[in-house]
């Protein structure tokens, strides 16, 4: 392929993405597929010879779409989304025309440099204080390890990333039952090791779950007089279970007394925070000192794109920061490489969807789709818990609740019926020690009559159960 037939190509994938998006309403949202199926339809040698690209781009249209969930769905209500706005899409396409590489100011003067605009942009939509800064990262569990191997760090004395661990003391990490796995993971990559991850008690529902800042201030005392090493403190705002959110204000304050940093996941929730009469759920952020966002969920920047706010980037750089020789910009020591910031060398020029979507859409257009998302939730809520044997079992949080349908396995036989039914497509979590059905709204194009099919379907199925 040469540049006059990608540009050819280009238009083909175009008018294809078009038609796609306009059909998506037709298709089911999961396929209903047996594992492995789908291989047996592209198996075969690799190939010796060239193929042409009508015939690779006839397989992909006649074989991928039938055989992928499609996440930009209007009836997707599972998990949390992973919005991609038109506009960030087209962004997309041409960070990946120009395939540059920003690891360093040098390599990509834009690419950084908006990096550094669209942080500080968000960073003043979600009402932060100006002293924040941050970085871009793939994803939200690479912004939590990067916080807790800085944790890591700072409690050994910058010693770990040189010396090893053997022979360290025992680090321990804080956080509530409802934080997200990839707190776990991070403390298995950190070496810290995941039992070491101490799971605070937690109120109920009528304080979203929050960890009880008694309870961490207890364990925390309880480690030291145990000869173990206290290094941090995760909090969770809007987990992914149930958006059970810790109290932000209260836990930073026995953190810090403590002298102990404080990292916070607001990988979904954060995209609400654009709205001010969201931000009680997170009172008190700006004393944290790092943040993960994830604008790639909620907010629709394409997948993928996670925000990490620092409200002092030094202890980060000076964990993950390496300079060789063959990485010096010479004559360039004011300019910030973010490849310090962040685990790979090599980084995607990530800022511009974000860019495009926030100039296309305005915060305005965002504010108004969130504010719907909420809003149809909780109406939905109201029309589940008013079908026959249906009963909410964890209220809205933002736009995230779950209920069940009778006993533990009626309600899985419905999820199971639901999801192959493709109208919808929902998932499940433990909650209140029962199985249930978790709904979230927020697909970026969906309506109010997409959402309130919801309760329509799970009416006629659990009539058929
Ligand atoms: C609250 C929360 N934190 C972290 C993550 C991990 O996000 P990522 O896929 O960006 O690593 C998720 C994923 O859904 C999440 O819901």
């Amino acid at each position: 392929m040469d540049h006059d037939d990608l540009a050819h190509w280009s238009k083909r994938a175009a008018d294809w993405t078009r038609d796609y998006h306009a059909g998506l309403r037709d298709r089911p949202v999961r396929p209903d597929l047996e594992p492995g199926a789908f291989r047996k339809l592209i198996d075969g040698p690799v190939p010796e010879e060239p193929e042409s690209i009508e015939t690779i781009f006839d397989d992909f249209t006649r074989l991928v779409p039938d055989a992928m969930t499609h996440w930009q769905h209007p009836r997707f209500f599972a998990y949390f989304p992973a919005n991609a706005a038109p506009v960030s899409m087209l962004a997309e396409q041409l960070a990946n025309a120009m395939a540059g590489q920003a690891m360093l100011w040098q390599t990509a003067p834009a690419a950084n440099e908006m990096e550094a605009l669209v942080v500080d942009w968000m960073r003043n939509a979600l009402g932060l204080p100006g002293s924040f800064t941050g970085t871009i990262h793939d994803s939200a569990t690479t912004a939590t390890l990067t916080a807790v191997l800085t944790m890591r760090e700072k409690a050994l004395d910058f010693q770990g990333a040189t010396d090893g661990l053997s022979g360290a003391p025992r680090l321990r990490l804080y956080a509530s039952s409802h934080t997200h796995s990839s707190v776990d993971k991070a403390l298995r990559l950190s070496g810290i090791g995941q039992n070491n991850l101490v799971k605070v008690p937690t109120f109920g529902q009528d304080r979203r779950w929050s960890m009880d800042p008694d309870a961490l201030d207890r364990l925390i005392r309880d480690d030291v007089a145990a000869g173990m090493t206290p290094a941090g403190v995760v909090l969770a705002v809007g987990g992914t279970g149930i958006g059970a959110t810790d109290n932000p204000k209260d836990l930073i304050a026995v953190a810090h007394r403590h002298g102990l940093p404080v990292h916070v996941d607001a990988a979904w929730a954060g995209s609400a925070m654009i709205c001010p009469e969201f931000r009680d759920l997170w009172q008190g952020i700006e004393k944290a000192d790092s943040i993960a966002f994830n604008p790639h969920k909620w907010l629709g920047a394409q997948f993928d794109l996670s925000i990490q706010f620092l409200r002092d980037p030094a202890p980060q750089i000076r964990t993950m920061g390496l300079r060789p020789a063959y990485l010096e910009t010479l004559g360039q020591d004011e300019v910030v490489n973010y490849n310090e910031w962040t685990v790979p060398l090599g980084r995607r020029f990530r800022a511009l969807k974000l860019w495009f979507l926030l100039r296309s859409e305005g915060l305005a257009g965002l504010r108004s789709r969130i504010r719907n998302h909420v809003t149809w939730a909780r109406e939905a809520r109201d029309a589940i818990a008013a079908l026959p044997g249906f009963e909410i079992v964890t209220e809205p949080i933002l736009s995230l609740f779950t209920f069940c349908f009778q006993d533990d396995a009626r309600t899985a036989a419905l999820l199971e019926a639901v999801n192959r039914d493709g109208r919808i497509y929902l998932t499940q979590t433990q909650a209140e020690g029962r199985f249930v059905i978790r709904m979230q709204v927020g697909q970026f194009d969906c309506t109010r009559e997409d959402v309130m099919m919801a309760p329509e379907v799970l009416r006629d199925i659990a009539a058929r159960l």
